[in-house]
């Protein structure tokens, strides 16, 4: 997977009678202190978002309901990680580009970060993201 990426196996409690229940804990399924939560929902199927990337935010994404596509890259990799089950959470650390896509009717992604938001952790400027993350994964092959 790209650097900074990887996927966490999630177990929901499946129910037949009662129903199902994930649950998402800090230092167990999530790995890092939760310090927000946001849901993103009732995109439009055509809408292309995020287009940034972090300085230091951790973060997992967990596509509780539906379907969307997240596209992550760095200067050296690229990868579009279909998200469709809850049994399945990305994690995307620091410095990793991110575009969502994709979104299925009704889709809810809930996404769970390692800090308060934060406006200036955020980098937009693709130009400036890749001399960045450049100087960081070089880094961080060695
Ligand atoms: P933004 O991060 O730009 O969404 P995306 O990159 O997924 O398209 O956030 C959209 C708006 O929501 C922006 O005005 C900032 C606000 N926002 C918060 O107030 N708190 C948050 O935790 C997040 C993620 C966004």
């Amino acid at each position: 997977m790209v650097s900074n990426t990887r996927l966490i196996k999630l177990s929901p409690f499946m129910d037949k009678k009662y129903g199902d229940l994930l649950p998402l804990e800090e230092m167990k399924e999530i790995p890092f202190p939760i310090r927000r939560v946001y849901c993103i929902y009732d995109v439009p199927s055509s809408m292309r978002r995020g287009y940034h990337s972090h300085i230091d935010l951790e973060q997992v994404l967990v596509c509780i309901q539906g379907q969307v596509t997240i596209m992550v890259k760095t200067p050296f990799e690229e990868e579009n990680v279909v998200l469709g089950s809850r049994y399945t959470g990305l994690y995307v650390g620091p410095m990793v580009w991110r575009e969502m896509y994709d979104f299925s009717k009704d889709s809810v992604l809930l996404v769970l970060a390692s800090k308060p938001y934060d406006v200036d952790d955020y980098i937009r400027d693709y130009n400036a993201y890749k001399r960045l993350a450049y100087d960081y994964f070089s880094d961080y092959a060695k």
